[in-house]
Order: structure tokens, then sequence, then C-alpha cells
């Protein structure tokens, strides 16, 4: 039987069941009398020993080289693993210079080094965690909502809308070997959208609760530590939500659900993170985890602030956004568990929020990142929007309801819970489309 690496790990039988595993060389020792591989699929943290005697050529074998291995699945002596493979037969599937592999056998390389080589650093035991736990991650995300009565919606990634209205659009067109009868390919200028929002809106006033977890698009300024300029949002729309509490509340409990199902799924990848990426970022995420997030409002976090302007490079202001050094600081004063500021002024947000006296919107700010959520409850009365936009009309004008949601930057999220400093390190293939930092 073909199995995984991480099956015949797990395997419950080791009375030398036949079976064949395939995956990539991680370490070849040989003895004099024995070899010893070691080999990974990426299906675990942990790689397989084969065990082999030293009629099989050592050199053939390389680091790096991809192997498949038939054998016998037996008890491990060695009290280092459970289950070892004696080979009985070693095939080497594509072999691999170990001189020009930019991956070094036994060594830890930096995540900055590896940034360069979005094609193999995920052969590395970093990368593999951090990508195990996206996809964990992914899951444990559908999984909250579908457990809460969400209804999943896929909202369009070509639209014409700008919901954000911060002008960061990528347009879109067909290439120029098209011919395009009229115009314009689309009936008006298209774009990659910026947020589902908008059309999540549409339909919380059909289904209640809805999602959408997928990629989004913004041309900022990608050289950054947190921007990208194509990354995944998770949004919610909440219809009959009474109060910003009540979405505080379900943010709080889409991060905290979610992480504790991280941690108890990928517990061994978690822990390689926790242990080697972010020394100390176990201890610190355990306290976001048992700590109920705070509140303060935004002219509170300003009067903080300027308590302490000798230490920022922009001067907080009361009517000024807040900068990622001011968020930063703001979770640090806050004791480092992760912060809702409420209540910005709506001049700096965006012209769906709720003019609302007793709270209208929250970012919340968590340790390491700064802003991970966006959230508000949406202006649902007709005749304040009116004023301010002719477009959005039409979604109030029949069977309005209050409703307000949120948006999560992903990661951001995978960033805040494994400590990891730059955003580039938790998204694979966004070094081919933007330079490297
Ligand atoms: O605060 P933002 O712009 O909010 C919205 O787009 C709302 N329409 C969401 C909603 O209410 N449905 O973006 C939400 C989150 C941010 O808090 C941040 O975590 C993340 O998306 N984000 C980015 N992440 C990586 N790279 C970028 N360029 C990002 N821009 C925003
Ligand atoms: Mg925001």
């Amino acid at each position: 039987a073909r199995l995984s690496v991480r099956d015949a790990l797990g395997a419950r039988s080791t009375n030398g069941e036949r079976v064949k595993v395939q995956g990539w060389i991680r370490s070849v020792r040989s003895q004099k009398e024995v070899l010893f591989l070691h080999i990974n699929d990426g299906s675990s943290l942990e790689s397989l020993q084969v065990v082999a005697d030293s009629s099989f050529d050592s050199r053939e074998l390389a680091f790096g080289s991809s192997v498949e291995v038939q054998g016998q699945l037996v008890k491990s002596p060695s009290k280092k693993q459970n289950v070892e493979l004696k080979a009985e037969k070693i095939e080497i599937v594509g072999n691999c210079d170990a001189k020009a592999f930019p991956l070094k056998y036994k060594e830890r390389h930096p995540l900055e080094y590896l940034r360069q080589y979005p094609h193999l650093r995920c052969r590395t035991n970093a990368l593999g965690s951090i990508l195990r736990i996206r996809s964990e991650a992914t899951a444990a995300i559908h999984s909250f909502f579908k457990d809460s009565g969400f209804v999943h919606i896929h909202t369009p990634i070509i639209t014409s809308n700008d919901c954000e209205g911060a002008g960061e659009l990528f347009q879109v067109e067909p290439s120029s070997k098209i011919k395009v009868p009229e115009e314009n390919f689309f009936n008006v200028p298209a774009f990659l959208t910026v947020s589902g929002q908008l059309h999540l809106e549409v339909m919380s006033g059909a289904f209640t609760q809805v999602f959408t977890f997928g990629p989004t698009f913004r041309a900022e300024n990608s050289q950054s530590r947190r921007h990208l300029a194509e990354f995944y949002m998770v949004e919610a729309e909440i219809s009959f939500v009474e109060s910003l509490q009540d979405l505080m509340q379900v943010m709080e409990g889409l991060f905290k659900t979610a992480t504790m199902m991280v941690l108890s799924n990928c517990t061994e990848d978690v822990e390689l993170c926790h242990k080697f990426i972010a020394p100390g970022q176990k201890d610190r995420l355990e306290h976001m985890l048992k700590n109920n997030f705070l509140i303060i409002s935004y002219t509170e976090a300003v009067e903080i602030l300027k308590q302490a302007s000798q230490n920022f490079t922009f001067t907080p202001e009361w009517g000024v956004d807040l900068h990622t050094e001011h968020e930063k600081y703001l979770v640090k004063h806050c004791g480092n568990i992760p912060v809702f500021v409420i209540n910005y002024p709506l001049a700096l947000k965006p012209f769906y929020m709720r003019d609302n006296e007793d709270g209208c919107c929250c970012d919340l700010l968590v340790p390491g990142v700064g802003e991970l959520f966006g959230g508000s409850l949406r202006e649902e009365r007709y005749h304040f929007l009116e004023q301010r936009l002719a477009r959005y009309l039409d979604l109030r004008r029949f069977g309005s309801v209050p409703h307000g949601g949120f948006g999560m930057g992903f990661e951001r999220y995978l960033q805040c819970i494994l400590g990891i400093d730059n955003i580039k390190d938790v998204s694979l293939f966004q070094d081919l489309l933007i330079r490297v930092l």
C-alpha cells in the first residue's frame, strides 16, 4: 500500500507490513553497515526514518532528491521515533545537485533568505509548518462560521464597485491581443475587488448571517511588513445586529475559536513556529486567548498617544488616522491584549458606516501587527444615505434592516498567532508579483 509519511508515522501495525512511501530526502547518514535516510512529503513536520543496508549507494541519495521507497514498517529501536521503514527497494525519482540546490543540509535558513526561493522554500520545516497552519486556519474559519449558522457567499473578484473608496484599485482590461468591438470589454470600468462587503450586504438582506473568504486586491505600497497587493480577507455581515458590542463579540469569538482549533489540530507545526521563528510567542498567544479583549474609544486612544508623542515619527492628533506605530504602541499600553478602538470620527471611515451616537465602528488592534479587523454598523437609514451616495440607495429601499459586519486580514491573522514579523512569510507566492523586501 502507498502511504503518506504522516500515515506511515501513525501506523498502528508495525509488524513488517509492506508499504511504499514517496517523498524528498531531508537527510542522509551513512554508517559502516547501515544507511539512514529521512524523507518528508509535506504531510507532517516529522520525517520518516528509512533504514537501508550499505549496499545502497549513499552518493546517489542526495539531500533534496525525490525518492520512492518500498519496504517494511517496523517498530524503531530508537526512542526518537516509534516507526521506521526498513528499505527493500529505493528508487530515485528525481535527483538533486546538492551544490546548486539553494537549501543546505542541516542549516536553518533565515526567512529573508528563503524569500528569494518561493518555489523551494515550501520544502523547509519553517515554511512547511506555516503553510500547513495556513491550510488548517482556513478550515477552522469556515468551520467557525458554519457552526454559527452563517451562509458562505462567493463574492465577485472582478467588480465595478469601489467599496472602500480609498483609490487603491487595480483596473482590469483584456490583453491587447483581444480585439474588442466596443470601447470597453466590460460595459463599465472593471476592477479587482478591494472588499466583498457590498455584495455581502445584499446577501445579508436575505440570509441574515453571511460571510466570504477570498482574495482581495489593493494597489497600495506593499513595501511594508503588513501590506500585500493580493491578500485574503475574511468578511462577515450580520442583519438585525443591535449594537457594536454584539459585532465585537463575533470578532473575538472568531479569533479565539479558530485559533484554539489551529492549536489543537497543528500542535507540532505551531510549536515549531513558536520555538524557532518567534521565541516567546507561545506565552504571548496564551495571554491573548485567556483575556477578554479590551475596548477604548478613538478619543481615549489619541489621549494616550499624545502622552507618549516623543516615541513617534508621526505626531498623534485627533481627527487624523492612526499610524502603525501608534497602533502598536496602544496594544503595548494595553498589556499586549488585543484592543478594539471604537468610534473613529466618521470622516476617517468609508461612506457606509452608521452615524451613531453610541458607537459606529471598531478596529481590532493586536500585538505585533496593529490593525487586524475593521468593522462597523452600517448606515441602514435611507434618508441619511440619500445625502451621501446615490448608488447605494436601492439596497435600503426594500426591507432595510440594521446590520453590521467586519473584515479580517487573513495573513495578518497568521502573523499575529505565529509571531511572524513579515507578511511575505505567510503568503507563499506574493514574491513573484512584487519586489522582495
Ligand atoms: O479595514 P479594511 O480596509 O476594511 C474593509 O475592507 C471592510 N470593507 C471590511 C468589512 O467590513 N467587510 O480591511 C479589513 C482588514 C484590515 O483590518 C487588515 O487586516 C486587512 O483587511 N488588510 C490587509 N491585509 C494585507 N494587505 C493589505 N494591503 C491589507 N489591507 C487591509
Ligand atoms: Mg481598516
